[in-house]
């Protein structure tokens, strides 16, 4: 990828689900940082103490499943559904907003146009600090999916990669 970056045949390196052990590992034996870290960060999940590693390092966040792929409610949520209602909103553009407010970059996935619209119409209006504050009490601190650093779900997942 060093080599690729070189000769401008890519612009960016970006990794994902790298914990900062990893991360580090890699920036440390490697000349060129990665740009971007595809990390799950949504509501119940935010990666307070991630985001803060990666930016101490210039490495931009980005979540992957903004929305939890709808776990956990997530749609049907009351406190993200009591500030959305006040700004006429949806729960989604508010995640969305949140995420943008805290820098983080996000990539919803949606097979329907009038959704995607609606995800990407988020720059008239702004969360106050409080109700950030407010979702960050969202947080569980933990994946709504699986854990990277098991090993064996690491093993798994590498062994469907060669499958395909
Ligand atoms: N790097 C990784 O390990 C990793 C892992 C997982 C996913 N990803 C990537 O992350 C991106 C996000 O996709 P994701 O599917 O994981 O999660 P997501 O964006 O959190 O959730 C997608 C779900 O939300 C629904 N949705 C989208 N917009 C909505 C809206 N405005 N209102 C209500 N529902 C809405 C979608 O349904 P409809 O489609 O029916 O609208 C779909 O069921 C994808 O590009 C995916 O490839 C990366």
């Amino acid at each position: 990828m060093e080599e690729l970056y070189r000769e401008g045949k890519v612009r960016a390196i970006g990794v994902s689900n790298f914990q900062p052990d990893r991360l580090i590992d890699l920036i440390v034996h490697n000349e060129v940082a990665p740009a971007v870290n595809q990390i799950e960060t949504h509501p119940f999940h935010q990666q307070i103490s991630l985001h803060s590693f990666l930016k101490e390092n210039n490495v931009q966040i980005e979540s992957w499943g903004p929305f939890a792929e709808g776990k956990n409610n997530i749609f049907h949520n009351e406190i993200l559904g009591s500030i959305a209602d006040s700004h006429n909103k949806t729960i989604a553009q508010v995640i969305l907003r949140w995420l943008t407010q805290r820098g983080v970059v996000a990539i919803p996935k949606s097979v329907r146009k009038e959704r995607m619209e609606e995800n990407f119409d988020i720059f008239d209006f702004q969360l106050s600090s409080e109700e950030m504050e407010t979702i960050k009490t969202l947080d569980t601190n933990t994946s709504s999916f699986f854990d990277h650093r098991d090993p064996a779900m690491v093993k798994w997942l590498g062994e469907r990669k060669l499958d395909q």
